[in-house]
């Protein structure tokens, strides 16, 4: 595996849910695999499972890790070709991204969108020009787009927890939230059930519709209350709008996920990414209780995280 950017990267789903579920048995398994090599961990925003769990994985591996601020400790980045550099930008990503590659054998990088601008964000230019120019395998530690780390972690908590003998419902339910938060959660983990053995519903109020190439398998309706019904798993994440690119169009008054919303539900168990806002997204009352997953998929976000790095430094050695 030479990167990490979405499911399309993974030639296996199935091997490496297996893959990650046996190193959360035998961590240290492997221990001297990434001997002598060098993970760096470049992030334009703020992060704690992201960060910590990848720190961890890489460290169960053997290796040495680099973690940078890019946006608070490195120079001001210049992304457009053929750039006359006079005015805040100080480094062109043509060698700022080659620099680190000489620099780690792996790269991971986290990038938010903006939200201004729809055709840039979805272009993904920050990741793909890194990618190409850095010229060592990278790990997105969540894109504009996609948080994949997140959703193969979302997926081993699924595979651990599923009702046995029943292909599971999971419903991915928008929450209300004080501000506007990207779609790339809800487009990865949309994205990673459509390739899971998983009937998926999503629900959102109107003008929140995610980008098709995302929900073609699963079933979207705007009917909160009726998606639940039988569900085995809610995730709940709120994003703002796709189509009015990064607004909040509503304050989503009775989305919130309480105790009352599950009644209906094959006493699902209750999922998200976390940071949550709590009594916002999802009440106390759920995230306190006996069905609340949030931990269990934080602590995924390790074997996730490993999983990946194994397959990328065994691609090394070849
Ligand atoms: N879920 C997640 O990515 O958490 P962090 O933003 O804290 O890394």
């Amino acid at each position: 595996m030479n990167k990490f950017t979405t499911v399309k990267d993974v030639a296996n789903l199935k091997e490496l849910v297996n893959e990650a579920l046996h190193l959360k048995q035998n961590p240290y398994q492997y221990k001297t695999l990434g001997k002598n090599k060098t993970l760096g961990l470049l992030f334009l925003n703020p992060s704690l499972r992201t960060r910590m769990s990848t720190q961890k994985a890489a460290a169960s591996l053997g290796m040495h890790v680099m973690v940078m601020n890019l946006d608070k400790e490195g120079w001001a980045l210049e992304m457009q070709d053929g750039a006359v550099m006079n005015g805040s930008t100080v480094e062109h990503i043509k060698e700022a991204a080659a620099v680190m590659g000489q620099y780690c054998d792996i790269i991971g990088i986290r990038s938010f969108p903006k939200l201004q601008n729809r055709e840039e964000d979805y272009s993904e230019d920050l990741l793909q020009k890194f990618i190409s120019y850095c010229k060592v395998p990278v790990v997105s530690l969540e894109s504009a787009t996609r948080h994949p780390l997140q959703s193969l972690a979302d997926l081993l908590t699924i595979t651990e927890n599923a009702p046995t003998g029943k292909r599971p419902k999971v419903v991915l339910t928008w929450a209300p939230h004080v501000k506007a938060i990207p779609q790339c959660v809800a487009n990865s983990f949309a994205e990673w059930m459509g390739q899971a053995d998983v009937d998926l519903v999503i629900t959102h109020p109107e003008g929140y519709e995610l980008a098709d190439e995302f929900t073609q398998h699963a079933q979207v309706t705007t009917n909160q209350q009726e998606a639940l019904a039988g569900a085995d798993f809610v995730y709940v994440k709120n994003w703002s709008s796709y189509t009015d690119y990064g607004k909040v169009l509503t304050d989503g008054a009775g989305w919130m996920l309480t105790n009352e919303h599950l009644a209906a539900t094959n006493n699902a168990k209750v999922m998200h990414c976390l940071p949550v806002r709590r009594n916002v997204e999802l009440s106390d009352e759920i995230l306190d209780g006996p069905n609340a997953l949030v931990l269990a998929q934080a602590n995924n976000r390790t074997y996730a995280a490993q999983a990946v790095l194994k397959r990328m430094l065994e691609g090394l050695e070849k």
